[in-house]
This record gives C-alpha cells, structure tokens and sequence, in this order.
C-alpha cells in the first residue's frame, strides 16, 4: 500500500502535508488501522460516534431499508423512516418542536434553520427582519450563511467577500469572561437587538453548550431564560444549534433542556445517527412553520437528499438503540465520572482549565497560569498536542484562537456513551503521555 499522503493517491485529503492512518475497522470506543494499531476514540471522530463503533442494529435497518426503497424524492413523496424518526423526536425533544425537516450535515439544518427563519419574517408580514445575531466564540458550520454566523477567522479569511454581514455578541465564556458581565448574563444580545433595530432582526442562534469554540463552556443557569424573555420582548427567533450538542452528548437529549428554555429552532446533526450515515435534522414549532403553511405553501430549501428514507432508517435504528439501552442517562453519569477525572488535570502545568457537562469535555492550555494567558500560535500547541496523542493512540478534537481570536490551545474529549470507567481512566493515561511528549517536543513548562 503506498503512503496515503497527498499526491500519491486518488484522494483530495483534508491536509495536504501529511500521512493518513487507514482506518479499516471500529470496535465500540476504538478504531483500528490497517497496521493493527488499535486508537481509543476519545472524541467520536468530530463528536459523531455516539453509540460507539460496530452497532449491528443500526446496520441491519439500513441494509434492511435499501432492500425496500433506498430513495424517494421529498417532494413528491414521504416514507415509513422519516415518518417515524419524526414520531421519535417529537417525543425526545423539548417540548413544541413537533416538526422535523431532514439533512445531512450540521451546516445543511444551519443554513436551513436560519432560511426557515427568514422566510417565517417574510410570510408574517415582516420582510424587513432579515438579520441574524451569533456569538464569538462560536461555530455553526462551514457552508457560507452558516460560515457568516461563525466567528472563526481563520476559516472566513478566504471567503470574506462572499459571506453575509452577521452581528456578534460575546458568547458566555466563564474561564475567561467576568461573572455578570454583559456577555454572561445575556444583556449583549439586548444591546445588539436594540443597535440593531428589533423590527430587522429575524434570529438570534447559539449554541447551548459550547462546543469547540469556547471549548465545552457551560453557560450560567439563568442565561438562556434571560435570552428566551429578550427574544420574546424583541420578537426574535431563538435558534439552539444542538448539531454538537444534542442527541444525548450532555447527559440530556438536548442540551438546552438543562436551562428549562424552548428554543424556536433546533438544529441537530452528527451524532443523531451515531455517524452511521450523514443525518442533520431542523426541529421547528408549528408558530415558526404556520405562516409559511398558511401563505406560499411550502419552505424554501429543497435538497435531493432531504427525508432520505435510507438516512431516516439509520436514525431511527440509532434513537431507538439509545433509548433501548438508556444511552443518555449513561452518558450522564459516565460524563459525572469524566468531569471529575479531568478534573484532577489541572493540577498540570499546561492546563489552564477544564469544563463541560456530560461526555463533552474541553481541556484548554495556558502558557501561564495566573494570567491565563495563553501559548503564542506560532508555537502550535493544540496542534503538536493532537499529534503526540495520535501518536499515543488517543484521538482527541483540537481547538484554536478562542483566547483573543488568534492564540488559544484547547482539546476536546466526546467518547461514546458506552465508553467504561477503564477506558476513562486509559483517555487520561494516554493524555498525560501525549502532554509530556508535547511540552518535550516544544520545550515548554519542563
Ligand atoms: C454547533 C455546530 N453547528 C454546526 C456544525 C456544522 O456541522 P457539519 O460539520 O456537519 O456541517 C458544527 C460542526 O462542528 C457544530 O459544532
């Protein structure tokens, strides 16, 4: 087998400078490549593998509904899977959100989410409300309208010229946000809608628990109610982007519920199927879709693979195998276990904080402690840090720039839900390892 590196094989790779482990099998928490080197998937890819890898059932109803139809277009028609898989979220998530529109990607039901609400101002009479307000930190996809939400320059720097504008406020980020600062209490999103002008602001859009961007930060418990009411007063939105953490990563199916809050709008994705297929989905209230129903008829958004029944069949599988073996109360206290243990990290020189709820954890790193002040970029921490690990054999998700937009080091940890106490214990093992390698490699707090 020659290198799998770009150029040497048919594949356009994600990183064109170096060599790709081939993956050829997953067992559970780890994955296995073609050199028999066993990795503990400590992060479930990009935060995917819910279930863990190798989940015979979900296999089975695929197979299964590609015998009997694999396809058939949303528009004319619908199928027994996505009819179900409705049925199911309608029962899971927060109460309201009856109406579920099918994807394949995070940054799909973002675009979606935020074009459903758009055209919800339009149909109600208010074409004006077409602005959207996001937060920085914060991360909402890479197609260009979700891409415009997200405060991530260095992804935006080569596409500037084709993105929206979109307005951002401070995103809660307790490390480093004052406690009762505007940013945390919620007041920045009322100042930006009041700057902005209330009657052309269609959604505000965040996400519950942060995900990479501000690395597993958890907002303070009044947060979201503060942005319910201002929503409410205002008119506006509120759109919880769950593509990260909903489906059960925070020890709730949705995040959101741990703050007794009903957004308008829900996004999920990735670990909605597990990763066995590609599967988003947009939850929305029957007040958001009503006017669209009662004026043009139809949203906006046709996509060929929307309401894929083949994909609805691996969600389906996939919700009833968490409920069916009580995923999500596992996750939350598997998560109890995993904050705690990490916790204990921070008694490391490089370890500024740790933070999260449930299995979604991040580890940020600080030059200093005292200051918080965090390793120059040009050093590339989190990057040699995800190296030594994989080297290790500990996948972790990697995070930079959160500190002050450029420099910032963190890692993320999201392990299955059927991730042991042994297993745990073996992510911290390996990520003191990689940590010593790391600080040896870049001589730094040795
Ligand atoms: C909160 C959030 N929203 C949207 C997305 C985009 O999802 P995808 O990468 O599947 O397009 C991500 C991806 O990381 C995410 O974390």
């Amino acid at each position: 087998m020659p290198p799998r590196r770009y150029p040497d094989t048919g594949v356009f790779y994600r990183a064109l400078d170096r060599e790709f482990p081939l993956i050829v099998r997953g067992e559970g928490c780890w994955l296995i490549d073609d050199q028999g080197k066993r990795y503990l998937d400590a992060c479930g890819g990009a935060y995917v593998a819910n279930l863990g890898h190798g989940v015979s059932e979900v296999a089975d109803a695929v197979a299964e509904q590609i015998r009997k139809v694999a396809y058939v277009n949303g528009t004319a028609f619908t199928n027994e899977p996505a009819e179900l898989l409705a049925a199911e979220l309608r029962t899971l998530s927060p109460k309201g959100l009856d109406y579920a529109y099918f994807l394949s990607s995070g940054s799909e039901a973002v675009e979606a989410a935020l074009k459903l609400a758009r055209q919800h101002w339009v149909e109600s009479g208010k074409p004006d409300k077409h602005k959207i307000i996001a937060r920085t930190p914060g991360y909402h996809g890479n197609t260009l309208l979700a891409l415009s939400a997200s405060a991530r320059g260095a992804y935006k720097k080569m596409f500037a010229p084709w993105l929206v504008p979109v307005t951002m406020i401070p995103a809660p980020y307790p490390y480093r946000c004052e406690a009762g600062s505007p940013a945390m209490t919620a007041e920045a999103l009322e100042a930006a809608i009041l700057k902005e002008g209330a009657g052309t602001v269609a959604a505000f859009i965040a996400e519950p628990v942060g995900g990479s961007s501000t690395g597993g930060s958890v907002p303070p418990k009044d947060y979201f109610k503060r942005v319910r009411e201002i929503c409410d007063k205002h008119n506006i939105l509120f759109i919880a982007d769950e593509v990260l953490s909903g489906a059960g990563r925070t020890g709730r199916w949705a995040a959101i519920e741990h703050f007794d809050v009903v957004p308008d709008i829900m996004t999920m994705g990735k670990g909605l199927s597990g990763g066995y297929v590609p599967l988003s989905a947009v939850l929305a209230s029957r007040k958001v879709i009503d006017p669209i129903a009662k004026g043009s008829g139809a949203f906006k958004h046709a996509q060929t693979f929307s309401h894929s029944p083949a994909i609805c069949a691996a969600g389906l599988a996939a919700v009833r195998h968490i409920k069916k073996h009580g995923l999500v109360e596992r996750c939350a206290k598997l998560g109890a276990v995993l904050q705690t243990k990490i916790a204990a990290l921070r008694e490391l020189p490089a370890v500024g904080d740790t933070r999260g709820l449930g299995l979604l954890a991040g580890i940020e790193f600080v030059a200093d402690k005292k200051t918080k002040a965090p390793f120059p970029r040009s050093l590339k921490f989190a990057e040699a840090f995800v190296a030594a690990a994989q080297d290790a054999g500990l996948i972790v998700w990697p995070n930079t720039g959160h500190a002050d937009g450029e420099n910032g080091d963190l890692v993320m940890l999201a392990p299955s839900f059927i991730v042991t106490e042994a297993e745990i214990d073996e992510i911290v093992a390996r990520f003191k390892t990689a940590l010593d390698r790391t600080q040896e490699k870049l001589n730094v707090h040795r």
